[in-house]
């Protein structure tokens, strides 16, 4: 089984992340064999930590956050999922600059099937939009068997934000329930970040805290740092950019892209929480 871990090449030409790729194919056919690009990584293994843990079969429930225009929504519905798609709401979305690049944010169900990766009288059965802010998530949304975000959690805000975002999505699920969540890692530093604005960078010590949080909590998740040591790995994409883009540098910083998966726990954990929440610094 996967667990949460670091973007690497190995992990993209792995036979179950390929299988994925294939299903994407309408999306980037261009004669290449494997896309070693982190945003498909993130892609591909969300969808395959799902699949693993049975999580993408008819009647599953499931909840995305902060969707944009990303071909999971649809991949999952063709598997037979019930599903609630979420972006932010457009008047957050046009004052933050999310409207702007045309492909990043969702508004509906319009963007969310175009390469047709799920037949059109499907995916409206099974898929419903909803403008959710991933910073207040609605108390309705909840006993969902999974949940998951692809590239959205380092725009809350803060790094506190994003994981005070990981820990709430948490009460979506129901015991056993399966989160996936992907976001932006630092390799080149192990002090200095981005710690609030448009988009931040979690740091080692940040995801460690954040996984003591979530055991704490009586969540399971397991962790593996390793940093890919291929060529392709260590390449730092810069503008203009190649066709190797596993790890980036934006704002002077060096990033590649982590996923986390997380299983809630099957005890109380969310009443505790409620009376010791964490005070927001
Ligand atoms: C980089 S895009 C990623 C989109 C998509 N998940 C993907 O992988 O292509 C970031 C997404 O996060 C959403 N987002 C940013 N802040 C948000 C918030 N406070 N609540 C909900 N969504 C948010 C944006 O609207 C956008 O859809």
């Amino acid at each position: 089984m996967l667990r949460s871990q670091l973007c690497s090449a190995e992990s993209l030409r792995s036979p179950a992340l390929r299988a994925w790729a294939e299903r994407l194919r309408p999306m980037w056919d261009d004669g290449r064999d494997v896309m070693l690009h982190r945003k498909m990584w993130e892609w591909l293994f969300v969808a395959e930590a799902l699949h693993e843990r049975g999580m993408l079969a008819p009647g599953r429930s499931g909840l995305g956050f902060g969707v944009g225009q990303e071909p999971l929504v649809a991949l999952f519905a063709h598997a037979g999922c019930d599903l609630v798609a979420t972006d932010q709401p457009r008047g957050s979305a046009i004052a933050s600059g999310w409207t702007d690049s045309q492909a990043e944010w969702a508004g509906g169900l319009e963007h969310l099937n175009t390469h047709g990766l799920c037949p059109d009288e499907q995916f409206v059965r099974q898929v419903r939009y909803r403008a959710v802010d991933m910073n207040a998530i609605p108390s309705d949304l909840r006993g969902f068997d999974f949940t998951w975000s692809s590239c959205a959690l380092e725009h809350l805000g803060s790094l506190a934000a994003g994981e005070d975002f990981v820990l709430a999505s948490m009460d979506c699920l129901r015991p056993g329930g399966v989160a996936v969540h992907t976001t932006e890692y630092l390799v080149s530093s192990e002090n200095e970040t981005v710690e609030a604005g448009g988009t931040v960078f979690y740091r080692r010590r940040d995801i460690d805290a954040l996984v003591e949080r979530l055991r704490r909590e009586g969540h399971d998740i397991d962790m593996d740092y390793r940093l890919g040591d291929t060529p392709e790995d260590l390449h730092v994409d810069v503008p203009p950019y190649t066709d190797v883009h596993l790890r980036t540098q934006l704002a002077g910083y060096v990033t590649t892209s982590l996923a986390l998966i997380i299983t809630k726990g099957t005890g109380g954990g969310g009443g505790l929480r409620t009376l010791f929440r964490r005070p927001k610094g």
